[in-house]
């Protein structure tokens, strides 16, 4: 199990920038947790421990944040994190199709990554973007109208 983890200079850099707007560090996890994620892929114990670390805060006072928002990813994930909206807007229009379809092209289950490691797939709650339902967002791009046309297209482009 990875406990210790180097954050780079660069992600140090900007997590301090956040801190810096705050009255408190600890108003920083969410920004820092983020930054992190990004370059390491998902949030390890290592993870954690380096933000806390870093924030002066205590490793539960992090993890706690990680836990909470499911735009974290306390374990190993695909490469491209495709998180279908299936709150009511969406469901109305079709997004228990657009899940459906994207589990038998991927050939995964919710919660799943593909064999190759490429893609995980994961149910959303409303992502603000009911006027385009249905619709997903993959990796940090919104993809709204979604028809399995549309689906197919979007996993054509991931490399
Ligand atoms: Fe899907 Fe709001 S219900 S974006």
């Amino acid at each position: 199990m990875e406990i210790d983890y180097q954050l780079s200079d660069d992600v140090r850099e900007k997590i301090e920038a956040e801190a810096n707007k705050y009255p408190s560090r600890r108003a920083a996890v969410k920004s820092a947790l983020r930054y992190a994620q990004q370059e390491h892929g998902w949030v390890s114990e290592g993870v954690v421990n380096a933000v806390a670390e870093l924030l002066s805060l205590q490793s539960i006072q992090v993890f706690e944040v990680a836990t909470f928002y499911d735009m974290f990813y306390t374990k190993p994930v695909g490469r491209h994190r495709i998180r279908v909206c299936t709150n009511v807007s969406c469901m109305l229009r079709g997004s228990t199709d657009v899940l459906n379809h994207l589990k038998e092209k991927l050939g995964v289950e919710v919660g799943e990554t593909t064999a190759d490691g490429k893609v995980a797939l994961f149910e959303a709650e409303c992502l603000g973007a009911c006027g385009g339902a249905p619709m997903l967002i993959c990796n940090n791009r919104y993809v709204e109208n979604l028809t399995p046309e549309g689906v197919d297209q979007l996993l054509l482009e991931l490399d």
